[in-house]
C-alpha cells in the first residue's frame, strides 16, 4: 500500500515523549524522513537513534528563539523542502486564578502559544508549495474549566494562530489545521490526575468514547492533515476528544 509520508520530511517537536512521539512514530512509519526536538533530548535519542528516517534528534528549548534556530539550521542541512511541520510542545500549571503568578502566566505563553508560532515562522521558508502546519490546541481552548484559566486561553490562541496562518500562507501552498485533543494517555495527562483513581475513572464516564484517547488516536489525526488526503482542508479543527465536549 502507497505510504501516506514516502520520503517527506517533516519536523515535530515534543517528539520525545506523548502525543509528539505518536505523531513522530507513526510518520516514519508511512515513509517520512523527520526533524526531532525536543527538551528530553537523551529520552528522544533512546527512541530514535539509528533510525535512518530521523535525520537529526535536536535539544531545543522550543520557548527559546535561539534554539528553534537549530531546526532551521537543520532543515538548511538537508537542502530539501518540508512537507509538514508541527510543532507539538505545550502545557501548564493548574491553579487557581488568585494564585497564579506573572512567571507562570508568561511560561505557558510561551510553552503554548509563543512556542508553536516562532516554530513555524522559522520553518516558512522552507515549506514546500504542498505543504502542511499542524497545530496541536486542546478542548481547553474553547471551554472554561477551574484551574487553567491561562493555559485554556493559551490553547484558545493556538486555535486562532492556525486560522491566521490559513489565509496569509494559502499563496505559498501551505495549508494549516488544528487538532484539539480531549484527555489523552500521556505524561502530562498523569500528572494532570496526579494518581487519583476516582479522577481518572470520572473523566472515563465522561467520554461517550469509554476510553482516554491514545496518543496513536491524536497521530492518526495529525497524519490526515499532514499529508495530501486533506488536500482540501484548510483553516479547520479537528476535535479528537472520543465525545467528551458533546456528552
Ligand atoms: N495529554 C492530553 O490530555 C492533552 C490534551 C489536549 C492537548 N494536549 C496537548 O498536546 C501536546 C502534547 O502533550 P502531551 O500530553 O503529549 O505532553 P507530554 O508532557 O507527555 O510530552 C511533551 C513533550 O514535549 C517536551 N517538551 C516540554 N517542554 C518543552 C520545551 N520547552 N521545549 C521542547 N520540548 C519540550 C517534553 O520533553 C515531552 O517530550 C501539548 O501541546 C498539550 O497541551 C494534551
Amino acid at each position: 500500500m502507497r505510504k501516506l509520508l514516502e520520503k517527506e520530511l517533516c519536523v515535530v517537536t515534543g517528539a520525545g515523549n506523548g502525543i509528539g512521539r505518536a505523531i513522530a512514530e507513526r510518520f516514519i512509519s508511512e515513509g517520512a524522513d523527520l526533524i526531532v526536538a525536543t527538551r528530553n533530548v537523551e529520552a528522544a535519542k533512546k527512541i530514535y537513534e539509528g533510525n535512518s528516517q530521523v535525520v537529526d534528534i535536536l535539544e531545543v528549548d522550543a520557548t527559546d528563539v535561539k534554539d528553534l534556530e537549530k531546526i532551521t539550521e537543520s532543515v538548511k542541512r538537508t537542502g530539501r523542502k518540508l512537507k509538514a511541520v508541527i510543532p507539538v510542545v505545550g502545557n501548564g500549571p493548574q491553579n487557581p486564578i488568585q494564585e497564579i503568578t506573572p512567571e507562570e502566566f508568561h511560561l505557558t505563553m510561551n510553552l503554548n502559544v509563543f512556542s508553536a508560532f516562532f516554530t513555524v515562522q522559522k520553518l516558512i521558508p522552507f515549506m514546500s508549495n504542498k505543504s502542511s502546519i499542524v497545530l496541536i490546541s486542546s478542548i481547553a481552548g474553547f471551554q472554561g474549566g477551574k484551574n487553567a484559566i491561562v493555559y485554556n486561553a493559551a490553547k484558545a490562541a493556538v486555535r486562532s494562530m492556525a486560522r491566521s496562518f490559513t489565509g496569509e500562507l494559502a499563496e505559498k501552498g501551505i495549508r494549516a489545521n488544528a487538532i484539539s485533543p480531549g484527555p489523552t494517555e500521556t505524561q502530562a495527562f498523569t500528572d494532570f490526575v496526579g494518581g487519583d483513581e476516582e479522577r481518572r475513572n470520572n473523566i472515563v464516564s465522561q467520554l461517550p468514547i469509554g476510553h482516554i484517547g491514545k496518543p496513536s488516536e491524536i497521530a492518526a489525526v495529525a497524519l490526515f492533515l499532514a499529508s495530501d488526503e486533506s488536500s482540501y482542508v484548510t483553516g479547520a479543527e479537528i476535535i479528537a476528544d472520543g465525545g467528551f465536549t458533546n456528552r
